[in-house]
């Protein structure tokens, strides 16, 4: 946990339940999340299906019906801190190859936008 701590890789924490994933998720922020540094939890399986996508990349004024501005998501809330993905198994799989997109490059797309934020 020191040494995942202390690195700026990408953990999973895998585990029955109520074996402390949530615990050893918590007991890596002190060094992964210094000064100026966020930690940003998300309870996938609360998060509807409909607008996930939404709440984790954001998007741009315009890009859909309703987007009167553009608005920032999860992914870039947590940005140069944690983002604390709880029971991502939950989430469905599609997603879950858009986020993994971000843990391999390192960037993502805004929803109505040309470029990959970095
Ligand atoms: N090693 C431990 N020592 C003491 N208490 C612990 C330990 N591991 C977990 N607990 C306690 O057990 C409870 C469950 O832990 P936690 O929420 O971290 O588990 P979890 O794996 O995330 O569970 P779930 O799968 O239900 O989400 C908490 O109240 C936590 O404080
Ligand atoms: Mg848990």
């Amino acid at each position: 946990m020191r040494h995942a701590a202390s690195s700026e890789s990408s953990v999973l924490i895998t585990g029955e339940s109520g074996t402390g994933k949530e615990l050893v998720a918590r007991a890596t922020i002190p060094t992964a999340s210094g000064p100026g540094r966020s930690f940003v939890t998300v309870n996938c399986g609360a998060i509807p299906d409909g607008s996930s996508s939404r709440s984790f990349f954001g998007h741009v004024k315009g890009a859909f019906t309703g987007a009167v501005a553009e608005k920032r998501g999860l992914v870039e809330e947590a940005d140069r801190g944690t983002l604390f993905l709880d029971e991502i198994g939950e989430i469905a799989p599609q997603l879950q190859v858009k986020l993994l997109r971000i843990l391999q490059e390192g960037e993502f797309t805004r929803i109505g936008d040309t470029q990959p934020s970095g």
